[in-house]
């Protein structure tokens, strides 16, 4: 088993990466929460594979658990949902003493996330990430929320984890779409700051719990050192502020993971053609990409683009923060105003 500690300004936990952990679930939510008691949160795709053993296991440490399992998909993250998600909770008379536990990808995170949060002014939470995505990135860092008919992640909350359990076995039941969409964040923390990590993934080498622990590594150092997202934490953003206006136009066709992958391949040609990366290391990205079956082109306008990211995006005193990669492995932040923007996107198309 791997630990990746992470030391956010308002609080400590582990990361746990190995195969064959979820029969420690129950051992490791008592000694890390102290709870009596637990909310399991889950998907309809999850729960059937997975909710006995967890149950199992927090059950054989004494624990008493309710469950409440969700429609799959990011309708998942409504506010419907969270207060279906409160009622629960109050329903059977869950304290402040207790803990809510996610199994599932990133919706049930961000999903029982946000109401462990709220809840009572907040209760124990622990995340068990099952897809590729969620443990590399979702499940860590404390960011949790769900979406409004206006939009993405709107109303949600910093909210830091006491535990993250991170079964890889989970992870061989994903859809092999689903586990490229997560490979795709992990190629970004690849190019944002980890060329060993670039050189594994080419190679089709290394071990999955390995691959998983050295992004968690980089995210950790990001949230300990910029936990509310003011700063370098906004380096994560590599591939998604191109590749969220893609995911808009895209109406669900595509997936998180691979509008990132979209997102990250007009970035580089952006920088390669300003000098800023080199015409290898651009090819790389493009080619590491495609090695893992993601798209790097779309069909979309500078322009369309161009009008869903001047709706969506925070300026920053009237700029927008892009993250460039500069080689494999370094990327900085740069600010751009709205008429340079533009040209970034047309520069990312072909
Ligand atoms: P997801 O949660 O929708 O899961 C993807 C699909 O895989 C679902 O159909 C799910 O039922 C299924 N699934 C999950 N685990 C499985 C398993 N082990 N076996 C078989 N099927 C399984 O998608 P995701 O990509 O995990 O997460 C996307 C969400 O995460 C988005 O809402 C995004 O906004 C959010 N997100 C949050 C953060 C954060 O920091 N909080 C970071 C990145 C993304
Ligand atoms: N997913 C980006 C972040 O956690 O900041």
């Amino acid at each position: 088993m791997r630990t990746v500690t992470v030391t956010a300004p308002s609080g400590q936990y582990p990361v746990r990466i190995g195969a064959g952990l979820l029969p420690s679930l129950g051992a490791e939510v008592r000694a890390r929460t102290g709870a009596s008691r637990c909310a399991m949160v889950s998907g309809e795709n999850v729960f059937p594979l997975y909710g006995a053993a967890a149950l199992h296991s927090l059950e054989s440490a004494g624990l008493e658990t309710a469950a409440l399992v969700f429609p799959a998909g990011e309708n998942t993250k409504s506010l419907p949902c969270y207060g279906k998600l409160l009622e629960f909770l109050a329903e059977k008379r869950f304290t402040r003493s207790d803990c809510v536990i996610a199994m599932g990808g990133g919706v049930t995170g961000d999903l029982a996330g946000f109401a462990a949060a709220t809840y009572q002014r907040g209760l124990a939470f622990v995340q068990v990430p099952t897809t590729l995505l969620a443990a590399v990135d979702a499940s860590v860092g404390g960011k949790t929320a769900v979406n409004l008919p206006a939009g993405k992640n709107q109303v949600g909350a910093f909210y830091q984890p006491a535990l993250v359990l991170c079964d890889t076995d989970t992870l061989s039941t994903l859809p092999a779409r689903e586990l490229n969409a997560g490979y795709a964040e992990v190629i970004k923390y690849a190019v944002l700051g980890d060329a060993l990590l670039f050189a594994v993934l080419e190679s089709h080498g290394g071990e999955l719990s390995a691959v998983i622990e050295s992004c968690v590594r980089q995210k950790a150092r990001l949230v300990a050192e910029d936990e509310r997202d003011l700063g370098q934490r906004r380096l994560l953003n590599l591939g998604h502020t191109f590749g969220h206006a893609v995911e808009i136009h895209s109406g669900g066709s595509l997936l998180h993971g691979e509008a990132v992958a979209v997102g990250m391949a007009m970035i580089c040609r952006a920088a390669r053609k300003r000098g800023l990366l080199s015409e290898r290391d651009c090819a790389a990205v493009l080619s590491l990409l495609r090695e893992y079956s993601l798209p790097t082109e779309t069909g979309f306008s500078a322009e369309e683009l161009y009008d869903a990211l001047l709706l969506d995006k925070k300026f920053y005193g009237g700029k927008l923060h892009l993250v460039v990669p500069r080689g494999i492995g370094r990327c900085e932040i740069l600010p751009v105003t709205p008429a340079e923007l533009r040209d970034w996107l047309e520069d990312g198309l072909t």
